[in-house]
């Protein structure tokens, strides 16, 4: 039983069940993996003032005509969410069908701005509305991109 379930299990009356929680590997030891201890690269939180930024770059770019995201109340739909962003890109690193240089969330995130077709997200192949590479971009607006995608969990 991991961390989790026990807390459920406090308070409910379950009596033993298996819960996946990401980044804690089932069957792990709740004595020596803590919800508390485990961190993972989307984890930080970044100043306000920086995701702001980010965020009105993101809406001078247009990134919402093609993209969800809440944050930014955008809807755009010909291509990946960005809801949760974070966590994709540490997801897409590690498939094996991965082409891009890239080997952090981080890092994913800022290819995918500047250098699109280092990796296409799969079923994105033949979109009619790919991404544009966004190579124009100064290096104040791309990090500021970068951290707001990185709040994304
Ligand atoms: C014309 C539509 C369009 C616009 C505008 C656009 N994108 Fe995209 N974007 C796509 C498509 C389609 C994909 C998936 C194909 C690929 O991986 O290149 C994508 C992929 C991405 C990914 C990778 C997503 C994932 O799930 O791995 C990121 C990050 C991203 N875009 C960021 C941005 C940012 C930031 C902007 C604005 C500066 C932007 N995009 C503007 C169409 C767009």
């Amino acid at each position: 039983m991991n961390f989790v379930a026990i807390l459920i299990g406090a308070a409910l009356p379950v009596k033993s069940m298996e819960i996946d929680v990401p980044g804690i590997p089932p069957g792990d030891d709740p004595a020596t993996v803590q919800s508390d201890t485990v961190t993972g690269p989307c984890d930080t939180t970044a100043d306000a003032a920086l995701v702001a930024a980010g965020l009105a770059v993101y809406r001078e770019q247009y990134c919402g005509i093609c993209h969800v995201l809440d944050t930014a109340s955008s809807a755009g739909a010909f291509g990946p969410t960005h809801n949760g962003m974070c966590t994709i890109a540490a997801q897409r690193i590690r498939e094996s069908s991965f082409t891009g240089a890239s080997s952090t969330a981080e890092d994913y995130i800022l290819e995918s701005i500047v250098d699109p077709l280092a990796y296409i997200v799969p079923g994105y192949e033949r979109s009619r509305f790919q991404m544009p590479a966004y190579t124009n971009l100064g290096e104040g607006d791309l990090d500021a991109l970068v951290i707001l995608l990185m709040q994304e969990r």
